[in-house]
C-alpha cells in the first residue's frame, strides 16, 4: 500500500482517543490512529512506551480503557469493546505474543491447532462424542494447520513437543495458530525479539508472504529497526503512551520528536 494522494483505502482498525491507566500511570494516553486494510503497520516506541499495552486494548485482553477501538471487517465496523476477548479471534483478529504463549507439553501440530478449536462451528460436546460433523471438522483443520506449517517451513516438525525447540521455531509455531484462524488482522508483539539475524532477514519476507498468501493486514510491534523500516508501509510512534507521529519509515527516522524519544534509551532507531 503507497498511500500515494487519491487512494482509496479502506480502514480496517480505527484507535480514536484510547487510553489505559494502570492506577497513576497512563501507559496509552489519549492514543488515536487508523490502519488500513491490506497495511503493514509498525508500532514503535522505546521501552515501557505502551505498545504492548495497546495491543492488549485492542484484542480486548484489557476493557477498562477509555475510547473506541472499532474493527472494520466486510464493510462492517464493530466496536470491539462488545466482544468478549475469547470472541475476537472470530472477528478476524488473531495475536502473537511478546512473551511466547505455547503449552509446552503439546506436539507443535496441536499447538498450532488451538488456534482453530475458537472456531470449530460444532461444540466441544460433539467433539468428544465425534460427530460425523465433529470429525470431517478436525480432518479439515488437520490439512489447514500441514498447509500452515508448510507455509511456514516447519511442517516436518510437526510431532514434536513445542518444549525444548529452538526459539525461531517456537516465534513460527505462534505465527502458524494465528494463520489458523484465517485472520483479517494480525497482530504480531516483537516478531523479530531472540531470532538471530539469519532468522530475522527470512521473517521480512516471510511478512510480506504472509500478506499475500492470506490476504490480511499486519500491525506488528518491532524494537529491530531494519525489520521495521524493510517491511512497513507506515509506522506509528508512541512515547509515554502518547502518539508522537505516522508515516512512511523513512519519514519516521527522521523525525525530530521519535529520534528524541530513543535518546539516551538503549534502543537505537
Ligand atoms: N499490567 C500492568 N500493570 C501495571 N503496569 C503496567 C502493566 N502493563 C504495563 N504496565 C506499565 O505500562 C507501561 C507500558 O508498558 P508496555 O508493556 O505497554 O510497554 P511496551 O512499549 O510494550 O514496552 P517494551 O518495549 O519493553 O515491551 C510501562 O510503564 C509498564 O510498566
Ligand atoms: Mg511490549
Amino acid at each position: 500500500m503507497s498511500g500515494a494522494p487519491g487512494d482509496v483505502r479502506t480502514p480496517i482498525l480505527d484507535l480514536e482517543n484510547v487510553t489505559m491507566t494502570f492506577g497513576g500511570l497512563r501507559a496509552v494516553d489519549g492514543l488515536s490512529f487508523t490502519v488500513f486494510d491490506g497495511e503493514i503497520v509498525g508500532l514503535i516506541g522505546p521501552n515501557g512506551a505502551g505498545k504492548t499495552t495497546v495491543f492488549n486494548c485492542v484484542t480486548q485482553f484489557y476493557k477498562q480503557y477509555e475510547g473506541t477501538i472499532r474493527l472494520t471487517n466486510d464493510g462492517r465496523a464493530v466496536d470491539l469493546r462488545s466482544v468478549p476477548v475469547t470472541h475476537v479471534v472470530r472477528h478476524g483478529v488473531a495475536r502473537t505474543f511478546q512473551n511466547l504463549d505455547l503449552v509446552p507439553d503439546l506436539s507443535i501440530e496441536d499447538n498450532v491447532l488451538i488456534g482453530a478449536h475458537t472456531l470449530f462451528a460444532t461444540g466441544v460436546i460433539a467433539h468428544l462424542l465425534r460427530t460425523p460433523r465433529a470429525r470431517r471438522e478436525e480432518v479439515e483443520m488437520r490439512e489447514r494447520a500441514a498447509e500452515v506449517l508448510d507455509f511456514l517451513g516447519i511442517a516436518h516438525l510437526k510431532d514434536l513437543y513445542v518444549a525444548g525447540q529452538p526459539y525461531g521455531v517456537l516465534k513460527k509455531v505462534e505465527i502458524a495458530r494465528t494463520l489458523m484462524a484465517n485472520p483479517r488482522l494480525i497482530i504480531l508483539d516483537e516478531p523479530a525479539a531472540g531470532l538471530n539475524d539469519r532468522e530475522t532477514d527470512a521473517l521480512d519476507a516471510l511478512i510480506y508472504q504472509i500478506r499475500e498468501r492470506f490476504n490480511t493486514t499486519i500491525l506488528l510491534i518491532e524494537h529491530d529497526m531494519g525489520l521495521v523500516m524493510n517491511v512497513c508501509d507506515r509506522v506509528c510512534a508512541i512515547n509515554f503512551g502518547k502518539f508522537l507521529a505516522m508515516g512512511t519509515p523513512a519519514t519516521i527516522q527522521r523525525n525530530p520528536q521519535v529520534q528524541e524519544a530513543y535518546l539516551g534509551k538503549d534502543e537505537d532507531l
